[in-house]
């Protein structure tokens, strides 16, 4: 049995095993896996790079899964059309670029994002371009607190709040008290954040 760690836990939680699934930017393809051994058949494991793909080919060869389809992509782009695309442990910025360059979104087209940095920036941009944030989970592994998001198009673009781009929907304590420690350091230059800052979990 594969076991996952707390954040690709919560990413394959928001995964719907019996639809066409991508997994952007894969490298070991733990998670595809994983979702494989959980009843998952029509999945893609992709990356824009090599030597993860031949990491990914050799953990799929390992597991025996060999069902797992391995393209070499920048993004979407050699990406047919799927389902649940996982776009995660990339820069909130490298996501939004990677989303703006899909080609095949449908009201039932889901992202399951996982930014590593910068998620404000990937929540403005996902408003903007009329994307929707459904749920946001909290994660923390090895001593860190992540957030993952289950996003879909809504064709409504509105621009979202400091707070909202900031805190998005996570609850989640551990997360909060990480946005609150990044906003008190920009304080230090953008002074007008300090008042989203969330005193009552510091
Ligand atoms: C830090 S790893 C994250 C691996 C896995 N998704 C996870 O969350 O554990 C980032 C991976 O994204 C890949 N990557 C970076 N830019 C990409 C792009 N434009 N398209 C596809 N993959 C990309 C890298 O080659 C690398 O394997």
């Amino acid at each position: 049995m594969i076991k996952l760690d707390n954040r690709l836990a919560a990413i394959a939680a928001l995964v719907r095993l019996d639809k066409r699934i991508c997994d952007v930017g894969t490298d070991h393809a733990l998670l595809p896996c994983y979702l494989y051994e959980q009843g998952a058949r029509n999945i893609i494991a992709s990356d824009v790079n090599e030597n993860p793909l031949s990491s990914a080919r050799e953990n799929i060869a390992r597991y025996g899964y060999t069902d797992i389809q391995l393209i070499l992509s920048d993004g979407l782009k050699n990406i047919p059309p799927c389902d649940d695309v996982i776009i995660a442990g990339m820069g909130g910025e490298l996501i939004a670029e990677i989303i703006e360059g899909c080609a095949f979104i449908t009201p039932d087209t889901r992202f399951i994002l996982q930014p590593m940095t910068k998620a404000e920036i990937l929540r403005r941009y996902l408003y903007s371009a009329g994307f929707g944030i459904m749920l946001e989970n909290g994660a923390f592994s090895a001593g860190k607190a992540y957030t993952v998001m289950l996003v879909r198009y809504t064709g409504e673009k509105c621009a979202i709040d400091d707070s909202f781009a900031y805190f998005g929907k996570n609850t989640d304590e551990r997360y909060i008290r990480k946005v609150n420690s990044q906003l008190e350091k920009l304080a230090n230059s953008s002074p007008e954040l300090r008042s989203i800052i969330r005193e009552e979990t510091l």
